[in-house]
């Protein structure tokens, strides 16, 4: 009697599902594949000796090492998947970027969508209201000569009015006085100078942008900040073109209970000059602590161009008369939103923003 060559088939099936077991990792099991289900595996060599069998024991042993294969491959099947899953695992973990709240994996998690800046949105409602009063809409450096930000402005070098303007110096290392700009005023310097080399007058422009001062941030002052400024300059321009324009802005802006005042003021480069107030938006007029119970809050200034301005630029004062207005964005959106503390504007705080969707 002949010895099966599946006498130790049991003995050899449990050798080979313990080392499927002890495959602690996919790439350890992935080696072990042909000496367990591939062409180097026991099982293989045991079908190649079922040929010296007897041709009727061979049927037999064929189905019996048939269930042992299928046993074997199935345990190997699974283990792969486990490890598989589990090197995945390690993978992402791997990958996982500490966002704080947010944990980069395999799965899209919606993202939170930021919101744009109050100021930013400020500022496009203030020019949307002038572009429908005929004003077009320009910028300027917000790097300055002394010059454009001071001289041409009629303020010129050591005059107490600088005073009024707490400057940053910027040192470029050349004999010229730079400054990162105080106001949008210069920008009507740029604006004007251009239209007379172009011959391009009249103007009517308003000229956003983002200007600096030497404060120290509180409650009503940034030391960047925004101002809105505008200018024309046209043949037979009065005061009362200004006021028109200063109160019809206002009701478009702010609404039609809100007015605008102008008390006479100075500023160097306009004359007369004025200072531009409109009705509290707290307490709509009665009086209360943001107003110092005026009823009044001061948004900017505003004037007719002063004849040394024009003449800096070179145009004729006898044929060409305007006005000018500045003030600040950041304060607007303050009123129209009632933000008791102006610096919340730029913490950044989507919290914050999304009030005012
Ligand atoms: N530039 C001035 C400031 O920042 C505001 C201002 C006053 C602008 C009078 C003007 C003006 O255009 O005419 O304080």
């Amino acid at each position: 009697m002949t010895i099966s060559p599946l006498a130790e088939l049991s003995t050899h099936v449990t050798a080979l599902l313990n080392r499927i077991e002890q495959a602690v990792t996919l790439e350890e099991l992935l080696a072990e594949e042909p000496f367990i289900v591939g062409k180097r595996s026991i099982l293989s060599t045991l079908q190649k000796s079922l040929g010296a069998l007897a041709p009727e024991d061979r049927k037999d042993a064929g189905a019996q090492l048939q269930a042992a294969r299928r046993g074997v491959e199935e345990a190997y099947a699974t283990r792969r998947t486990m490890l598989e899953e589990a090197s995945r695992a390690l993978v992402l973990e791997a990958d996982r970027l500490d966002l704080g709240d947010v944990v980069v994996t395999s799965v899209s998690v919606p993202l939170a969508v930021g919101h744009p800046g109050i100021v930013a949105v400020t500022q496009r409602q203030l020019e949307d209201v002038f572009v429908t009063m005929g004003f077009a809409v320009s910028d300027g450096p917000e790097v300055e000569s002394d010059w454009y930000n001071f001289e041409a402005l009629n303020i010129p070098p050591a005059h107490p009015a600088r005073g009024l303007w707490d400057t940053f110096y910027v040192d470029l290392g050349e004999p010229e006085t730079v400054v990162l700009r105080t106001h949008t005023s210069p920008t009507q310097i740029h604006l004007m100078e251009s239209a007379v080399a172009s011959d391009s007058l009249p103007i009517h422009r308003v000229m956003p942008g983002r200007c600096y001062r030497r404060d120290t941030p509180d409650a009503r002052h940034l030391a960047a900040f925004h101002q809105i400024e505008g200018l024309v300059v046209d043949r037979g321009i009065t005061f009362a073109d200004l006021a028109g324009v200063i109160e019809t802005f206002t009701h478009a802006y702010f609404g039609a209970d809100i007015s605008s005042r102008l008390r006479p003021a100075f500023f160097p480069f306009t004359e007369p000059s004025a200072e531009f107030e409109i009705t509290c938006t707290i307490c709509r007029g009665e009086g209360c602590r943001t107003c110092s119970q005026t009823g009044w809050i001061e948004l900017g200034g505003c004037g007719m161009l002063d004849p040394a301005v024009l003449e800096a630029v070179g145009i004729d004062g006898d044929e060409w008369s305007g006005f000018a207005f500045g003030f600040g964005i950041d304060r607007c959106a303050q009123m129209r939103h009632q933000i008791a503390d102006m610096r919340a504007l730029i913490d950044n705080d989507v919290r914050f923003l999304r009030q005012f969707s």
